[in-house]
């Protein structure tokens, strides 16, 4: 039997409980696919089914305010997918009067549709083959053809992908190469015993699978110290939202680059930024939040001050909560939220 038969066979014999295995309404697989871009299995399912009671289609979708649809991403991170989806339902509802576009090109030209998305969505929505060629889905076939070189995207792999899709069951079959690479074609320790493909596969025969796909060297992440302040004024705790680029539209707390042994040059950095009067009043603990080029080494006070600059506003407990904030601020977050209790206006 072929690659794309073994594989497809034991597809059909299992069932993973996925809510979106089975759909074929594009506005819930193209919300599917971009909520399980970078975020595991388990996590998207809560969210996708909030997401789904909330926007139930794209028009309920397109109408909604960015800060509604961020509210409901708190917590799954790379919000910039949130604020893509935003608007490329705003271009689907508007301009192309309610349909997706037919096909993977078509889809590739909406916002945070990447080849991968676009090719993942068209080939389960409508059937077109083309390979939903992601990390996953080149680890695999790298093993299966014992693919020497490194891979710099997943693409380089398109012609064998391309040859080994079937054309009567490519959404199927896609789907079926994601859970091989989550389940058994894993990075670190494939279960070839357990594989269905393992008879095609070359890094098997040669006991090799753990040495593919072959890798680049490591980039390095740049570090960044950052003292965050919970700051005290007009019986609330100071945020605003974030301007555009990393984290953008979120929001987040009076910060500073950098840490401060004494608290003097702190309460000096805060005034240059346009803080008035600050007194600190106790330190926080410290945390640590890795992105993917970039780790924040964060510290914390809780401090007063008697004046903000521009954009700052004092919020309070029940504000606070409906706020959305990044996963990189939970801790701050948290520990505003006790205080914010604490605080009568
Ligand atoms: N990862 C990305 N898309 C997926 C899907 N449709 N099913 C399971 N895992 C996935």
């Amino acid at each position: 039997m072929s690659f794309s038969s073994d594989l497809l066979n034991w597809y059909d014999s299992r069932d993973r409980g996925l809510p979106w295995r089975g759909e074929r309404d594009p506005y819930r697989i193209w919300l599917s696919e971009i909520m399980l871009q970078q975020t595991q299995v388990e996590t998207v399912k809560g969210y996708y089914a909030r997401f789904l009671a909330a926007f139930p289609d794209v028009a309920a979708l397109a109408a909604a305010d960015e800060e509604a649809v961020l509210k409901l991403w708190e917590g799954l991170g790379y919000y910039s997918r949130a604020r893509n989806l935003h608007a490329a339902a705003r271009i689907v509802a508007g301009q192309l009067g309610g349909a997706f576009p037919p096909d993977a090109e078509g889809l590739r030209r909406l916002p945070g549709v990447g080849p991968y998305a676009a090719n993942a969505i068209a080939s389960i929505a409508y059937g077109e083959p083309v390979p939903a060629l992601d990390g996953n889905q080149a680890r695999v076939l790298a093993r299966v053809l014992a693919w020497d070189a490194v891979i710099k995207t997943p693409f380089d792999l398109l012609a064998p992908a391309l040859e080994r899709i079937p054309r009567d069951r490519p959404g199927d079959y896609n789907q079926a190469l994601m859970d091989l690479g989550a389940l058994i074609c894993t990075p670190r320790s494939p279960t070839c015993e357990d594989c269905p493909v393992a008879g095609h596969c070359r890094a098997r025969a040669d006991g090799a699978a753990r040495e593919y796909p072959r890798k680049p060297a490591p980039i390095a992440k740049k570090e960044q110290d950052r003292t965050i302040l919970l700051m005290v004024m007009d019986g609330g705790l100071l945020a605003r939202r974030r301007p555009k680029g990393l984290l953008g539209g979120l929001y987040e707390f009076p910060a500073v680059e950098g840490r401060f042994d004494d608290g003097a040059s702190l309460v000096e950095a805060l005034a240059q930024q346009g803080f008035i009067g600050v007194r600190l009043i106790r330190p926080l603990p410290d945390a640590k939040h890795v992105f993917t080029h970039l780790v924040w080494r964060m510290g914390g006070w809780l401090a007063a001050c008697d004046a903000a600059p521009e954009g700052f506003t004092a919020v309070d407990r029940a504000q606070l909560a409906g706020l959305p904030f990044p996963s990189a601020l939970r801790v701050y977050r948290e520990i505003a939220e006790e205080v914010a209790e604490t605080l009568t206006r």
